[in-house]
């Protein structure tokens, strides 16, 4: 078993944690990953506090952690309370200020998890008392920004002390484990390993279309929030596959914003149906690493056994 100051932490058998992917990653995903010794993380999106009730309800009595995009989590901090009132493992924050949240879930002694992509960020979340930080690599799938996982997850590391750091962007194997732990990680969060899990709110199609994809087949761009008129601040872009509605669009924002409304109900329409040449793949280039469909515990079993075997030797 690898043990490290995360599996100590939250006691773990292995050293993953689920991302939390915004209506992608309930109850089902969450509590799956953390039976399979893992920490599984309901992905708490853009804010549906039915959807979230409905999610922490299906996660049963298993604990999980429960994630915020914190810029958007800031125009409705009841479902921060809402989740602190479950006792979650953890509250996950990322991709905004978490200065004005982190002392509620502090005072609450609930375990704070914070990602950041760069080591100015980093800081913030060490002097702000975070029990992880996660250093999230641009290869990552779903927002994100610039810095590569390889050289941003030392930097943190030489930061921020004793404050154990996971790996995030782009590991999707025991590989990418072990060489986590390589660069002084206490494990790692996977997103797109996880994406073609039996157990994540996605329509099939798109987790074909995850499966049949390669490294080579993703894009970082904003042209999928601009459709859906998400608007994400500043750096944080979103990594998808290329499909037909990128080609057409990802060069034409301009163009994009003045069929708005056209293009906001294509994108919509072909959500709902699976479509994947219009609505966005969210995987991040991890995704060549991926090749079935399967439970989560088979997920979390292959890359603990294969970063085990690696590091036995
Ligand atoms: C489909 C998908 C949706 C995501 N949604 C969120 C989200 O809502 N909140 C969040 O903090 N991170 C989100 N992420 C990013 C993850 O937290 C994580 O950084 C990333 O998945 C790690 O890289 P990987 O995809 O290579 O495993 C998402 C990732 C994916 C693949």
């Amino acid at each position: 078993m690898i043990s490290t100051a995360l599996t100590q932490l939250f006691d773990l058998r292995a050293p993953i944690l689920s991302a939390p992917m915004a209506g992608i990653a309930g109850g089902a995903l969450a509590a799956a990953v953390t039976r399979a010794g893992g920490l599984g993380v309901i992905g708490g999106g853009y804010g549906d506090r039915d959807w979230l009730k409905s999610q922490l309800a299906a996660a049963g009595n298993t604990p999980v952690g429960v994630g915020f995009i914190t810029w958007s989590m800031a125009k409705r901090p009841d479902l921060l309370k809402l989740a602190l009132d479950h006792a979650p493992k953890a509250i996950f924050l990322s991709f905004g200020d978490l200065r004005p949240f982190a002392p509620l879930v502090k005072q609450a002694g609930i375990p704070l998890i914070a990602q950041v992509q760069t080591l100015r960020d980093a800081k913030v979340a060490r002097d702000e008392g975070a029990d992880v930080i996660v250093a999230q690599g641009t290869e990552a799938g779903g927002h994100g920004s610039i810095r590569s996982t390889f050289t941003l997850v030392p930097e943190v590391v030489d930061a921020v002390g004793l404050v154990p750091v996971v790996a995030a962007g782009g590991v999707a194997d025991g590989r990418g484990l072990a060489a986590a732990l390589m660069l002084g990680a206490a494990g790692v969060l996977c997103g797109t390993a996880f994406v073609t899990s039996e157990e994540t709110l996605l329509h099939p199609n798109v987790k074909a279309a995850a499966v049949a994809a390669t490294g080579d087949d993703t894009l970082r761009s904003s042209v999928f929030d601009v459709a859906r008129s998400i608007d994400w601040p500043e750096p944080w872009t979103m990594r998808t596959l290329r499909n037909a509605f990128s080609d057409q669009w990802a060069d034409d924002f301009d163009g994009l914003r003045s069929n708005a409304a056209r293009e906001a109900a294509r994108y919509a329409k072909a959500r709902d149906a699976g479509d994947t040449d219009v609505s966005a793949v969210i995987v991040g280039e991890g995704i060549g690493l991926i090749h079935a469909v399967q439970p989560a515990a088979q997920v979390v079993q292959r890359i603990v056994d294969q970063a085990e075997k690696l590091l036995a030797r």
